[in-house]
C-alpha cells in the first residue's frame, strides 16, 4: 500500500491522495456515523458508495467528465479514482473564463436529459481540469426524470453559484444559456419551474 495523504475531511468521507497501479489516486473512504446502528450504518455506507461509483461511470458514458474509477471496496465504503490535477471551479472562475460556464451548462443539460441528477451541485464539486468542467462528488446523486427535481438541482446549484461569485453574475446566465441550448423545451420548462419552487418555499 502506498503512503495516504489525508486531504480533507469531510462529513461524509475522508479524501486522501495516494497512488495507484502508477498514477496519482484520490481515495474517497466513507467514515463511519457514530449516532447510526453500526450495522445499518455499514449499509449505508456501502450503498452509497455503490451508487456514487455508477453515477460516476454513467455519466462518463455520456460524455460528461468525471474522475476515472480504478477500485471500489464495497465493505470498506471506498472509491480509488483518478486525481483531478486543477482548482476548484470555486476558485477558479474569473472575468476571463467565463465562457466555462455555457460549457457547464451544456454538461448539467446531459446529465438531466439522461435523468441524472447530481444532487449537490456546488462550485466545490467542479474541478476546472484543462479549461474544462470536470464534475466529482456524486454522493448526494440519484435517478429521476422529474422536472421538480432537476430545477431543484438548478437551485441549489444558483445559490452556491451567487454566494461564491458575487461578482460574475453573468456566468449564471451563461449556465442556464448553456442548459436550455442543450435540452430545449424541457430545459425551459425545467429553468421556468424554479421561480415557483422559491415561492413555495419547501424545497429544501
Ligand atoms: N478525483 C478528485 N481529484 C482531485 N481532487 C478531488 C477529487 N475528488 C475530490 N477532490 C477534492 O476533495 C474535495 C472533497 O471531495 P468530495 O468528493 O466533494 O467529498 P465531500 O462529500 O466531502 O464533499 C473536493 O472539493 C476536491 O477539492
Ligand atoms: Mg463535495
Amino acid at each position: 500500500m502506498h503512503e495516504k495523504i489525508l486531504l480533507r475531511q469531510g462529513a461524509e468521507a475522508n479524501l486522501y491522495k495516494s497512488e495507484y497501479l502508477g498514477k496519482e489516486a484520490l481515495i474517497k473512504e466513507r467514515i463511519p456515523k457514530d449516532y447510526r446502528n453500526a450495522e445499518l450504518d455499514s449499509e449505508i455506507r456501502k450503498r452509497r458508495t455503490k451508487e456514487e461509483a455508477q453515477l460516476l461511470y454513467n455519466a462518463k458514458a455520456l460524455g460528461v467528465r468525471t474522475p476515472l474509477i480504478y477500485k471500489i471496496d464495497l465493505s470498506g465504503a471506498t472509491i480509488i479514482m483518478e486525481f483531478i490535477e486543477g482548482k476548484r471551479m470555486k476558485d477558479a472562475l474569473n472575468g476571463k473564463n467565463l465562457n466555462l460556464c455555457k460549457l457547464l451548462g451544456n454538461k448539467i443539460g446531459i446529465l438531466h436529459s439522461n435523468g441524472i441528477v447530481h444532487g449537490d451541485l456546488t462550485t466545490s464539486n467542479i474541478i476546472i481540469h484543462n479549461n474544462a468542467p470536470v464534475f466529482i462528488d456524486f454522493g448526494l446523486g440519484f435517478h429521476s426524470r422529474k422536472t421538480e427535481d432537476f430545477a431543484v438541482d438548478l437551485l441549489n446549484f444558483r445559490k452556491t453559484y451567487n454566494a461564491t461569485h458575487y461578482k460574475l453574475g453573468k456566468g449564471w446566465n451563461l449556465i442556464v444559456r448553456g442548459y436550455i441550448e442543450r435540452r430545449g423545451n424541457a430545459g425551459k420548462e425545467v429553468v421556468g419551474r424554479i421561480p415557483k419552487i422559491e415561492e413555495r418555499g419547501r424545497y429544501l
